[in-house]
């Protein structure tokens, strides 16, 4: 397995399996990697003949009062359970590499971006999609491969592919979760052992939330209602956003009469975890 530290380095090995005839499949990453990140790579490498997996804290998606500093990194493990996993790349840029003194073109996207994460966070999909932009443009990918834990994200991602006319596959992945239901999360890592037990009230919420929804529940403000009473008995939990959206616009809407995603957002001390779960179908 190959590190590169550049853009011109990857171009070139993309470019020579291209040649080759090889497909390419990309896991967009922030590094810290852990289970959930391993199922992308998994899954990627089932699909391609050669799998790149960037690992980017880009600085651009972070808020001037978020966690851009802290967050967690570690780029020997990163490399050894991607090796492990048979990824063929590792770009590992610095963000002088990704973003030059001239950087002044952004992604912007209007509408997916109004509410959930965008709304608490207002320049944070900006950054993601200029970032992923540029890492398609580098890797030129045949498939990229995104979790539903950011199920957000994974609309946005969606979204841009399509309005852009990019000629690439967006493969959604499960949320891979602890054995206690807690979604991995890099972020995990910042709790204390007494905030790590109050997190678990995110999976309850969700799971609350969904089982009323697969019992029939049509009503999107009594499911809500649930979930956020259960995450108000929580002392250490703050929530930031419990909502019901459509989930291919990410619109609010309180009526299970449509695909819809029930996204949550809460800060667990300062650490602000999210979870979620898709109801595709109308029961
Ligand atoms: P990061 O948080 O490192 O996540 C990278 C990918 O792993 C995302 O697609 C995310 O949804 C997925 N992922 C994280 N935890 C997961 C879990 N428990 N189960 C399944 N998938 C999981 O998301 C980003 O980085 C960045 O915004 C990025 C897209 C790399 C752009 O900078």
């Amino acid at each position: 397995m190959q590190i590169e530290k550049t853009v011109a380095g990857v171009k070139a090995q993309v470019k020579a399996w291209k040649k080759e005839g090889l497909s390419i499949g990309l896991v967009p990453t922030m590094g810290y990697l852990h289970e959930g990140h391993k199922s992308l790579i998994d899954r990627a490498v089932a699909e391609n003949d050669r799998v790149v997996v960037s690992i980017f804290v880009n600085p651009i998606q972070f808020g001037p009062t978020e966690d851009l500093e802290s967050y967690p990194r570690d780029l020997n493990a990163d490399s050894l359970l991607c090796e492990k996993a048979g990824a063929a790349l590792i770009f590992a840029p610095e963000p002088s590499e990704m973003y030059g003194e001239d950087f002044t073109t952004f992604v912007d996207m209007s509408g997916v971006t109004g509410e959930l994460c965008g709304k608490s966070r207002p320049i944070h999909f900006r950054g993601v999609c200029t970032v992923v932009n540029k890492l398609f443009n580098i890797a030129m990918p045949d498939r990229a491969y995104f979790g539903q834990k950011d199920a957000q994200q994974l609309a946005v991602i969606r979204r841009m592919v399509r309005n852009l006319n990019m000629n690439l596959e967006i493969v959604g992945c499960p949320i891979i979760r602890e054995a206690d239901g807690l979604a991995k999360s890099s972020r995990n890592t910042y709790l204390s052992a007494e905030e790590r037990q109050a997190a678990l009230v995110l999976s309850r919420a969700i799971k609350t939330g969904q089982a009323m929804v697969q019992a029939g529940e049509k009503d999107g403000e009594k499911v809500l209602a649930a979930m956020r009473q259960l995450i108000s008995e929580e002392p250490l939990a703050r929530i930031d956003y419990v909502e019901m959206v459509k989930w291919d616009t990410i619109e609010i809407h309180h009526r299970v009469d449509c695909p819809v995603l029930v996204a949550i957002a809460v800060f667990i001390g300062k650490t602000r975890l999210i979870d979620n779960f898709i109801q595709e179908q109308t029961i």
